[in-house]
């Protein structure tokens, strides 16, 4: 009876110590499964972003035709540049110059200003008309431009982009946000509902209404 007993404690001792090694070995697949899918996903979500702190980061989520239509609703008789703050495949950028605005898109991702230069030679449009450049949007100069379009993301981006514009803006600049209203800012006017509304808001009436810290 003793010795069965030994024989069980033993084998379930085996089994144990043979689920454990297993168990170890699945954990560090999953781990190292996870870290590839991650570093993937860094690769071609985050190119280029190593300067850009964490939380100022924001992944690439395109306009939705709607939201482009809006956007150019609130163009209607502009003059001036026009700026694209994160221009991701370009659709604004390309959608603007085709309004005749001689736009610009910054953006760090390589692959899509990459596909942004394509899709403009596919559609016959002049480079000198949309230019996608490689370069951070929270170190450009923004002063050269009347017309600024933002689909970025809520909160700390929101509020420190709030004030570059308002420092570096010409006084007849308008900004359109797409689907995160500046949470500061009165807007002048809007288009669109739900996840497809964009705002205007004209530095001119900013400045007009806001002490000069917001
Ligand atoms: C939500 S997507 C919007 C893309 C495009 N504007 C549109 O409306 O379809 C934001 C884009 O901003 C880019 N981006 C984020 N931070 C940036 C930075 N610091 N400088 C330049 N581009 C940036 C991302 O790579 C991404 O393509």
């Amino acid at each position: 009876m003793e010795d069965n007993v030994d024989v069980i404690m033993e084998n379930v001792t085996t089994l144990l110590s043979f689920r454990d090694k297993h168990a170890t070995r699945l954990g560090g697949i999953l781990g190292g499964l996870t870290a590839s899918v991650y570093g993937l996903w860094a690769v071609f979500v985050f190119p280029g972003f190593c300067k850009v702190p964490w939380r100022l980061r924001v992944p690439f989520l395109p306009s939705s035709k709607a939201q482009v239509q809006n956007v150019m609703k609130l163009l209607e008789d502009r003059k001036g540049r026009l700026v694209d703050l994160g221009s991701g495949d370009g659709r604004l950028v390309l959608a603007a110059a085709s309004r005749g605005f001689q736009s610009t898109g910054y953006e760090l991702n390589s692959i899509l200003l990459a596909y942004a230069k394509t899709r403009r030679w596919w559609l016959g449009i002049p480079a000198n008309l949309a230019t996608f450049m490689k370069q951070d949007l929270w170190m450009a100069d923004l002063s050269g431009f009347s017309n600024v379009t933002v689909f970025l993301a809520p909160g700390l981006v929101t509020r420190i982009l709030e004030k570059k514009l308002k420092d570096e803006l010409p006084d007849d600049a308008r900004i359109i946000v797409c689907r995160f209203p500046f949470t500061h800012w009165p807007a002048t006017c809007s288009e669109g509902s739900g996840l497809d509304q964009v705002w205007a808001y004209d530095i001119q009436t900013i400045k007009k209404q806001l002490p000069k810290s917001k």
